[in-house]
């Protein structure tokens, strides 16, 4: 981390950069891979019916995440400021509506409403740390292993302790300057998780049906793509790259000069789609071999992973490496979760940084307990039940549709929108420092391809 002048960082005085283009790789890919992609993507993977379900994510990480987290992190550094303050600035110097501040507002709220449930799941990892340890997946049966998923999802009481732990791992990271310690962390504990992940898919190798997966994965079905598929794989791509929430926006504001985004977004945007892929490659051969259901939902990893970690040779020291992993891949991603507000509650005279995080975190806390409650006392409970979309919905089930399929996308395409129709084309490449051919590729596709094909799945889905 490096302190670089005002004019560097434009006008937010003695503020830090990341001290190099690896490190903010890191922290940005720590931030994009999550559970998103090991707890996730397998889930919605299953309940969509596989291959043509993957085909479409991965045309839209391609066509439509990336342009966008180039847009993101772009906006993010031009701005240097919290996502709210940067719409606002950004508008006036640019001649542009007041009214862009409404991105930074709901981009901060979609990405506060994710960790109020992201700490619960979050909490569910650490729960699995503790019985990987203990030794309780030891030659367990599926029942076995159903039971004690369901168990620790009826007792609210449980539940609450770990959201509330994990919430003040958050916190405690966020509230001190954090960045050279998480940097050092995820250096090596990103490296881990993708080769333990690899173990994994070794382990899948060895079962009956490793080829049953790989088909399922990757052999495309259009038969079984519903609309409301297209739009999940749609959301998807957004939550997995952590885009349209103003998390990369507020991680871009510390962005040094020099780094050029356009390579960086799609170096994050690989290893973040290998990451999801082995994850399922891992995860399907047990499904299948152990004749769970793939459409279980998203108690998926957490009843699958388990059989075979309680069969392999050390699956103990697996199991709790594991889950362990997921714990910290969870992490990196929930601080990013709450860095827009904790920049915006900054930027207010009286607060300084441990207040801000203060804050946020206590407001945080307080709505994940409609996520608790989601899987037990008001597992019943479908609140907006008069809306056909939100029909069988808890709480836990709307905040996961409203901002994955709703405020993510959209966040996401006022940002192309802004950058490609409402900063002149000459500044783009200029800042970007496009060279001609990337500047005749990806101009056009962010002012037409992404927003076309947003729009299209937004319409057709309303339709
Ligand atoms: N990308 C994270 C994951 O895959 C989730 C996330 C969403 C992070 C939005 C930040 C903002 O788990």
């Amino acid at each position: 981390m490096t302190t670089e002048t005002h004019a560097a960082t434009g006008g937010r005085e003695g503020n830090p950069l990341w001290s190099s283009r690896l490190t903010f790789i890191l922290a940005a890919t720590g931030s994009a891979v999550g559970l998103g992609n090991i707890w996730k993507f397998p889930y919605i993977t299953g309940e969509n019916g596989g291959g043509a379900f993957v085909l479409v994510y991965l045309l839209c990480i391609a066509l439509i995440g990336v342009p966008i987290l180039i847009a993101e992190i772009y906006l993010g550094r031009r701005g240097r400021r919290s996502p709210l303050a940067t719409m606002v600035h950004l508008a006036k110097q640019d001649g542009r509506s007041h009214n862009w501040k409404w991105l930074g507002i709901m981009g901060m709220t979609c990405a506060f409403l994710i960790l109020s449930f992201y700490s619960v799941i979050g909490g569910w990892s650490m729960v699995y740390v503790g019985h990987a340890f203990n030794g309780a997946f030891i030659d367990s049966t599926p029942d076995q292993i159903g039971a004690l998923f369901g168990g620790m999802l009826q007792s609210p009481g449980n539940l609450l302790f770990w959201h509330t732990l994990f919430i003040l791992i958050v916190l405690t990271i966020l509230a001190g300057g954090i960045r050279s310690g998480l940097e050092k962390a995820v250096n090596i504990l990103m490296p881990l998780l993708f080769l333990l992940l690899l173990v994994m898919v070794g382990y899948a190798m060895s079962t009956a049906e490793f080829m049953t997966a790989v088909e399922f994965l990757f052999k495309p079905d259009f038969s079984r793509l519903t609309t409301e598929a297209v739009l999940s794989a749609l959301g998807h791509a957004f939550f997995t790259l952590s885009l349209g929430s103003c998390a990369m926006m507020a991680y871009g504001s510390y962005l040094p000069e020099n780094v050029s985004i356009p390579r960086t977004a799609i170096t994050i945007a690989i290893i973040d789609t290998l990451v999801a892929l082995l994850a399922g490659l891992a995860i399907f051969p047990l499904v299948f071999s152990n004749g769970l259901e793939a459409s279980a939902g998203p108690g998926l990893i957490f009843q699958s992973l388990p059989l075979a970690f309680g069969q392999m040779p050390a699956g103990l020291l697996f199991a709790t490496l594991f889950f362990f992993l997921l714990l910290v891949a969870a992490v990196t991603s929930a601080i990013s979760m709450l860095e827009p507000s904790i920049e915006w509650l900054e930027e207010k005279p009286a607060l300084n940084r441990v207040k801000a995080t203060a804050i946020a975190g206590a407001a945080v806390w307080v709505t994940g307990l409609l996520t608790v409650f989601s899987f037990n006392q008001w597992a019943e409970l479908h609140p907006l039940a008069f809306l056909p979309v939100f029909e069988g919905k808890t709480f836990f089930d709307i905040l996961d549709y409203l901002t994955a399929n709703i405020m993510l996308p959209l966040g996401g395409l006022l940002m192309v929108l802004y950058t490609a129709w409402c900063i002149k084309p000459m500044t783009v490449i200029d800042e970007l420092k496009l060279k001609s051919g990337t500047a005749a590729l990806l101009l056009p596709v962010m002012k037409f391809v992404s927003p076309a094909l947003l729009l299209l799945v937004f319409v057709y889905n309303l339709l």
